[in-house]
């Protein structure tokens, strides 16, 4: 038990508080009417010190900045955020000691961990970037404050996986790639700061324990028959057996391009969950299934829509043929039964890479041609209600079929024809007058330095915006790194370049409001 002799009895209860400083350490010291206690004395809030505060009758420390109250025998904060260290007493010859043996590494943890669940909780951005600090200076790993709001997160999204997690990969991609802790830092606090958001206030919404012995077949056959519980039931049954994600990932990859997923989200959900459990680790990859699982079954399937029928003709055409010449594989400005023919007419193993490259680079410049007016629009049909993620998300989707179809080749047919849907369906809402010239990027590095730089200070206060910056940039990038192809890699740059410099509108009143009285007058005629 390390005391340190901090003053007389006598002199405290003449001054009635005092400051004891050693190293970094500062403690405060009170003298109360029945006792003595030892606080900490920078508040854990914006660091005053809490010697100057006002403490009552109750033995209530008020720190007298922001009205912070700490109870002054446990340290709990009682109005305010983080918690506030107390030190055990003891009284010696009329001398006042302090005892400062350190808590042991897993009891800072475990209280680190606590008030980062109360931050989380409550959603309270500061709060979770102190507890990722205190993480940080006390050498523990600061990874696990992510895996914890996995774990506290997973049953309160009604629809399973959405953005928060998707981004958060892409978040924590950037976080491995910095070696600044403010970066680190910040990339963190957003990640868990987007989940804390979707699922504050939210009720459990609990998944079947019950298990089932994993069978892929029945596993595809429950998705498409959106039954829950028997698709979580072999996922808990598989995890159970002591299978891995890794394991049944291909067929987690099958049952989200099954169909023309949701624009896209199901197939990017199943590379983010994949790189999450990669670099996070098995202990959270039964928690991150079971809200994969639940989004793909509650998946829009686009292709049942009017706009892309022949999908299943197409698709059935597309038996991997031995030929490697092609035949007129431009996508740009094809409509998407065209768009679907061309894929269906030229698919073989040999030609998968070129098919792929074009279609990208007509979702890429489809991305640099968006006629911006339409997301000005206010008294246009539902139908046109188009934006910037139209565009995004065929470059992210694109990104994750090139991950995931190379990984189970198997699956490329359905990758490249929903790539071609992507690109057939924008390309009635493009610019005709544009010089893209202005917007070709000549100094990569510059370029992706200059957008980190942005992101990490990126301003915004609705998450769903920087994630579609981060998502968007880290696809495009990733491509631009793994493409040979010249004049794929100028347009993956320019549209990137002309979207990070164009206004994003980020709510629609008029245009909402007018649709809903459209449709709602429609039976009062
Ligand atoms: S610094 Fe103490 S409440 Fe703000």
């Amino acid at each position: 038990m390390e005391l340190e002799n901090v003053i007389s009895l006598e002199e405290l209860e003449k001054k009635g508080k005092s400051i004891f400083k050693k190293g970094n350490k500062q403690i405060a010291i009170f003298k109360t009417d029945n006792d003595i206690f030892a606080i900490d004395n920078r508040c854990p809030h914006e660091g005053y010190p809490l010697l100057q505060g006002t403490h009552d009758e109750k033995c209530v420390l008020t720190c007298n900045w922001h009205n912070w109250k700490f109870d002054m025998k446990t340290g709990e904060c009682l109005t305010g955020g983080d918690n506030v260290r107390t030190y055990p007493i003891v009284i010696k010859d009329n001398q006042v000691f302090l005892e400062l043996t350190e808590p042991t590494k897993e009891d800072i943890e475990k209280e680190i961990i606590k008030g980062l669940k109360t931050g989380f909780e409550k959603r309270q951005y500061g709060r979770i970037s102190r507890e990722l600090a205190r993480l940080h200076f006390n050498n523990i790993d600061m990874k696990i404050a992510l895996k914890k709001a996995i774990e506290w997160s997973y049953n309160k999204l009604e629809d399973g996986t959405n953005h928060s997690y998707a981004v958060a990969a892409d978040w924590f991609k950037l976080f491995f790639e910095t070696d600044e802790i403010q970066n680190k830092i910040s990339y963190l606090t957003e990640i868990i700061d987007y989940i804390a958001l979707e699922s504050l206030r939210q009720p459990d919404f609990s998944f079947t324990k019950n298990k089932k012995l994993w069978d892929s077949e029945l596993f595809l056959e429950s998705i498409s028959k959106e039954d829950e519980n028997t698709s979580i039931e072999l996922i808990n049954g598989a995890y159970d057996s002591g299978l891995h994600f890794k394991d049944i990932e291909k067929t987690i990859t099958e049952a989200a391009l099954m169909h023309y997923n949701d624009f896209g989200h199901s197939l990017i959900y199943v590379q983010k969950t994949s790189y999450l459990i990669n670099n996070l680790g098995n202990e959270i990859e039964h928690f991150l299934t079971l809200a994969l699982t639940r989004s793909i079954i509650k998946a829009t399937k686009e292709d049942l829509l009017p706009e892309f029928k022949n999908y299943d003709y197409f698709l059935s055409k597309m038996n991997s043929k031995n030929t490697n010449t092609t035949n007129n594989i431009d996508f740009y400005l094809k409509n998407i039964q065209e768009s679907m023919k061309i894929v269906t007419a030229n698919f073989s193993k040999d030609n998968i890479k070129s098919i792929y490259e074009e279609l990208l680079k007509s979702n890429s410049k489809n991305l640099l041609y968006f006629n911006i007016d339409y997301q000005f629009m206010t008294d246009n049909k539902v139908s046109e209600n188009i934006g910037w993620l139209d565009f995004t998300h065929a470059i992210t989707f694109s990104n994750a079929v090139r991950e995931q179809c190379s990984k189970y080749p198997e699956l490329w047919k359905f990758g490249l024809i929903q790539m071609a849907c992507f690109s057939g369906r924008n390309v009635n809402h493009l610019e005709k007058n544009l010089d893209e010239k202005k917007y070709y990027v000549t100094d990569y590095n510059k370029f992706k330095l200059d957008f980190l730089e942005m992101i990490s200070d990126h301003g915004i206060t609705a998450p769903i915006y920087p994630a579609h910056l981060l998502k968007t940039a880290i696809a495009i990038f990733d491509e631009f790194e793994n493409s040979d192809n010249e004049e794929l890699k100028k347009y993956l740059l320019a549209s990137l370049n002309r979207f990070l410099n164009s206004n994003i509108k980020q709510k629609h009143m008029k245009r909402t409001i007018k649709q809903s009285i459209d449709l709602v007058s429609l039976d009062f005629k």
